[in-house]
C-alpha cells in the first residue's frame, strides 16, 4: 500500500440567514460520503465547513427580528449544526466566518495582495438610501423595467421580460428597505485585480482541476477578458473592516472562502497533529478539494485561486461541482410542499434513506438531480431492505437456531467470494472519482448475485430435511460473509446501518481492507431488524408538513417573518393595491386543532353573509383553541382559496408577533359586527 494521503475537504459555507433544505443536503451528503470513503481507506482526511455569516442580508434580517447579528448567527449555527449531525454529516469542524481566525486570515491575505500591487481603488457611483443611510445592493432596489415597463422589478433584471440592466436604468426606483427614492452617491471602492491572474487561471482551469463542462463554461469568461472585482462595501455592513480603511468592509464573498482556511485553523488548535502550514503553504503536498454547487463556480474557480496565488498560498487540487436538486421533476416549490427543509424530512424519515437515494443518482457531472418521491420509496425499499438487509435476515436465524450463533468455517461459494473480491477495486475507483451512482450499481449487482445464490440453495427447505444441517450452516455462514462485504462497501453511505451491522456481526468497526477477510468460527450477536421499509404515508406527511411550514410562515408574515415573502422588506404600495384587499371583521365560530398538523388550527369564521373555513399557523400560541371561539378578529376575505391536504383554506386571519407563543390575533373594538369591511 502507498503512503496515506493527507486530504482537506470542504463543502460550501451555508448562509446564516436561512434553514438548510434538501437541495443543500445534496452537497453536504455527497461530500460526507466522499470523506467517509477516504477515512475508511485509511487516509488522513479532514472535512471542514462553517456558516457564512456576513453581509447586508443578515444585518437587515437581524434588525427586523430585533436581535443583534451575532445573536442571529449563533441561533442559525445551532440549527444548522443539528441538521447536519442528524443527517450523519460528520464535519471535523463546523465554524463561522465571523471568527477571529477568519478576521486574521482575511487581513493577512488582503494585505499581501495589496502589498503585491493587486488591489486598486476608485470611486463608484451607486444608489444610496437617504432614509436608511446606506448604499443599496441591486436586490434592494425595485422599480419599473426600462425595457417592458413591468412594475416592481429588481435592480438588476426583470422577471417579466428577462432583461438585465444597471439599477440606474430602472424607472421610478425605490429602496426596497425604506421605500425612499434612492439618490446617486459616490464612494471609494477597493478592487481585486483579477486580470493580473489571467494567464495562471487559463492554465489552472485546464489542468484537471475542474470537470470539462465547468472548464468550458469558464473559458467563455476567460476568453472575453476578466474584470476587476469589487471587494469592498461601505458601512453599515456586517463583516470585517478593511485594515487601515475605517468605514470600509470586506464584501462577504471576499472572506467567505477564507472561512475554509479559518475553520481548519480553528481545528488545528484542538488537534495538535494537524499543521496548518503543511496544508496551506504554496508547495503543500496535501490535497485540497472544494465541493460546491454550479451557481458559485466563478467564486471558487476564478477569484479564489487567484487570491490564494496572489497571497502566496497553495491552490485547490480540484473544485468538484454538482448540479441542482429538483423534486418530482421541478424546482422545489413551497406551495407544492416540495421545498423540504432538512428538519421537516428528519421529522418523518431516516437520514440514510436519502443518503442512499442521492448516492444512487449522483454521477460525476454537473447535471441537476431529481428526487422523485415515488422512485425514492421504491428504490430504497427494493435495494436496501429487499436486497442488502434481506441477506442477513434470511441467514441469521438458521445460524442462531442451528449452531448457537456460530458461523462455521469454509467457503461454500468460491466463485462468489472471488467475484466480491474482484469488484472491490472498481467500486473504490467509482467512489474516488465521485461516481457514486456507479458504485451503488456495482454493489447492488453483487447483492443480486448473493440473493440469487441463497435462493437457489434454499436453506429454508434444507433445514426441514434430515441430515442437511451442515449444508445449511455452510450456506448461511457464506451469506453472512457476503452481507458483511456489502456493508463495508456501503459504509460511506450508510454509517448507521454499518454500525448496527457491526454490532450484530460482533466485530470492531470495519475498514475498507476488511473486505479481503472473512468470518469463520465466529460468534454472532442477536439479529434485529437493520432497516425498515419506507412507508409512503410518511413521505406524504413530510410533503404536507412542508406545505404547512409555508402556511405557518404566511400566517406570521404580517409580523415580519420575511423568509417566505417575495420581498422581505416593506416597500410602498399604491392605494389601489391596498383597496383591492377585502378586509373584514370575522367571528370565530369554531376553532379546532387539525389532526396530523403540528402548527395549524382550523377556524370556522362568520363574516355576516357567509361562513369561511380557514387554516392558520397559530396553534403554538393557542394550545387550547376553544378559547378563541366567540371572539372577533380580522380576516383577508378575498385571498385566493388554497387547497391543502386537510381541506381548502378560504382566507387568512391577521396576527402580530414574532411567532411561537408570541402570536397575537388582532381584534376590533367591541361593537364591530361580523362581515363589516375594514377601511
Ligand atoms: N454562502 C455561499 C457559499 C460560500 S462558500 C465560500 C452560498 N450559500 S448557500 O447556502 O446558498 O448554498 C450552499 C451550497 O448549497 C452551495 O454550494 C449551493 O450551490 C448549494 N445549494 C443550494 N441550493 C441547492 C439546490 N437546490 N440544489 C443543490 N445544491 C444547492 O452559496
Ligand atoms: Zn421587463
Amino acid at each position: 500500500m502507498s503512503e496515506p494521503r493527507q486530504i482537506l475537504v470542504t463543502s460550501a459555507l451555508p448562509y446564516a440567514n436561512g434553514s438548510i433544505h434538501l437541495g443543500h443536503m445534496l452537497e453536504y451528503i455527497q461530500t460526507d460520503m466522499w470523506v467517509r470513503f477516504q477515512k475508511l481507506r485509511g487516509n488522513q482526511c479532514i472535512y471542514v465547513c462553517a456558516d457564512d455569516a456576513h453581509g447586508s442580508a443578515i444585518m437587515l434580517r437581524a434588525e427586523k427580528e430585533g436581535i443583534t447579528p451575532e445573536q442571529l448567527i449563533a441561533n442559525v449555527q445551532a440549527e444548522h449544526s443539528g441538521d447536519f449531525a442528524d443527517f450523519l454529516v460528520d464535519f471535523d469542524n463546523f465554524h463561522s466566518t465571523h471568527s477571529e481566525e477568519n478576521r486574521e486570515l482575511s487581513s493577512l491575505i488582503y494585505t499581501r495582495l495589496r502589498d503585491a500591487g493587486h488591489i486598486a481603488t476608485r470611486s463608484v457611483t451607486q444608489y444610496f438610501d437617504p432614509e436608511k443611510g446606506m448604499f443599496l445592493a441591486d436586490r434592494f432596489i425595485k422599480g419599473t423595467c426600462p425595457k417592458c415597463a413591468a412594475e416592481d422589478q429588481y435592480g438588476d433584471n426583470c422577471e417579466k421580460c428577462g432583461a438585465t440592466y444597471a439599477p440606474t436604468e430602472l424607472k421610478n426606483p425605490k429602496s426596497a428597505i425604506s421605500g425612499a427614492t434612492p439618490v446617486l452617491r459616490d464612494s471609494q471602492h477597493f478592487f481585486f485585480k483579477l486580470p493580473d491572474f489571467q494567464a495562471m487561471l487559463q492554465q489552472w482551469t485546464r489542468s484537471g482541476t475542474l470537470q470539462d463542462a465547468v472548464a468550458n463554461k469558464l473559458a467563455e469568461w476567460l476568453d472575453s477578458g476578466l474584470q476587476e472585482w469589487d471587494i469592498s462595501r461601505d458601512a453599515p455592513y456586517f463583516g470585517f473592516e478593511i485594515p487601515g480603511e475605517p468605514g470600509k468592509y470586506f464584501y462577504v464573498w471576499l472572506d467567505a472562502p477564507i472561512g475554509y482556511m479559518a475553520s481548519f485553523k480553528n481545528l488545528c488548535a484542538r488537534r495538535p497533529e494537524l499543521d496548518f502550514d503543511a496544508f496551506w503553504k504554496e508547495d503543500s503536498s496535501a490535497e485540497l478539494y472544494h465541493f460546491i454547487g454550479k451557481d458559485i463556480v466563478n467564486f471558487h474557480a476564478l477569484f479564489w485561486p487567484a487570491m490564494l496565488e496572489g497571497a502566496g498560498f497553495r491552490k485547490p487540487t480540484a473544485v468538484n461541482v454538482h448540479g441542482y436538486l429538483t423534486v418530482n421533476g421541478a424546482k422545489m416549490s413551497k406551495s407544492r410542499g416540495t421545498f423540504i427543509k432538512a428538519r421537516t424530512y428528519l421529522d418523518h424519515l431516516q437520514p440514510e434513506y436519502l443518503r442512499y437515494y442521492y448516492a444512487a443518482k449522483l454521477g460525476r457531472g454537473v447535471d441537476d438531480l431529481d428526487l422523485n418521491l415515488e422512485d425514492f420509496v421504491q428504490k430504497v425499499n427494493s435495494d436496501l431492505v429487499g436486497k442488502v438487509v434481506n441477506i442477513a435476515s434470511r441467514c441469521a436465524g438458521f445460524i442462531h437456531k442451528g449452531n448457537d450463533g456460530v458461523m462455521v468455517a469454509g467457503d461454500a461459494a468460491p466463485e462468489l467470494t472471488e467475484a466480491f473480491l474482484a469488484a472491490a477495486p472498481s467500486i473504490a475507483e467509482a467512489y474516488e472519482s465521485r461516481d457514486f451512482a456507479r458504485a451503488m450499481r456495482e454493489i447492488m449487482a453483487l447483492a443480486d448475485r448473493a440473493n440469487a445464490w441463497i435462493a437457489d440453495k434454499a436453506p429454508w427447505s434444507l433445514a426441514k430435511q434430515e441430515g442437511k444441517q451442515d449444508e445449511v450452516q455452510a450456506i448461511c455462514a457464506q451469506g453472512i460473509n457476503l452481507f458483511r462485504q456489502l456493508v463495508i462497501f456501503l459504509k460511506p453511505v450508510l454509517p448507521v446501518l454499518a454500525a448496527d451491522a457491526e454490532a450484530f456481526l460482533n466485530v470492531a468497526p470495519l475498514t475498507w481492507n476488511d473486505h479481503q477477510s472473512r468470518l469463520e468460527n465466529h460468534s454472532l450477536n442477536a439479529f434485529k431488524a437493520l432497516m425498515s421499509r419506507i412507508e409512503p404515508a410518511k413521505v406524504e406527511a413530510m410533503v404536507a408538513a412542508s406545505k404547512e411550514d409555508l402556511l405557518a410562515a404566511e400566517a406570521q408574515a404580517p409580523a415580519g417573518n420575511g423568509e417566505l415573502a417575495k420581498d422581505p422588506l416593506s416597500a410602498e404600495i399604491e392605494f389601489d393595491t391596498f383597496a383591492a384587499v377585502d378586509l373584514r371583521v370575522a367571528l370565530i365560530v369554531k376553532a379546532e386543532a387539525v389532526p396530523g398538523a403540528d402548527k395549524l388550527l382550523q377556524l370556522t369564521l362568520d363574516i355576516g353573509d357567509e361562513r369561511r373555513n380557514v387554516f392558520s399557523g397559530i396553534k403554538s400560541a393557542y394550545p387550547d383553541p376553544s378559547k378563541l371561539e366567540g371572539r372577533l378578529t380580522m380576516m383577508v376575505a378575498n385571498l385566493k382559496p388554497r387547497k391543502m391536504r386537510f381541506g381548502v383554506s378560504e382566507g387568512m386571519v391577521m396576527a402580530a408577533g414574532p411567532g411561537g407563543e408570541e402570536i397575537y390575533l388582532l381584534s376590533p373594538d367591541s361593537g364591530a359586527k361580523p362581515g363589516q369591511r375594514i377601511k
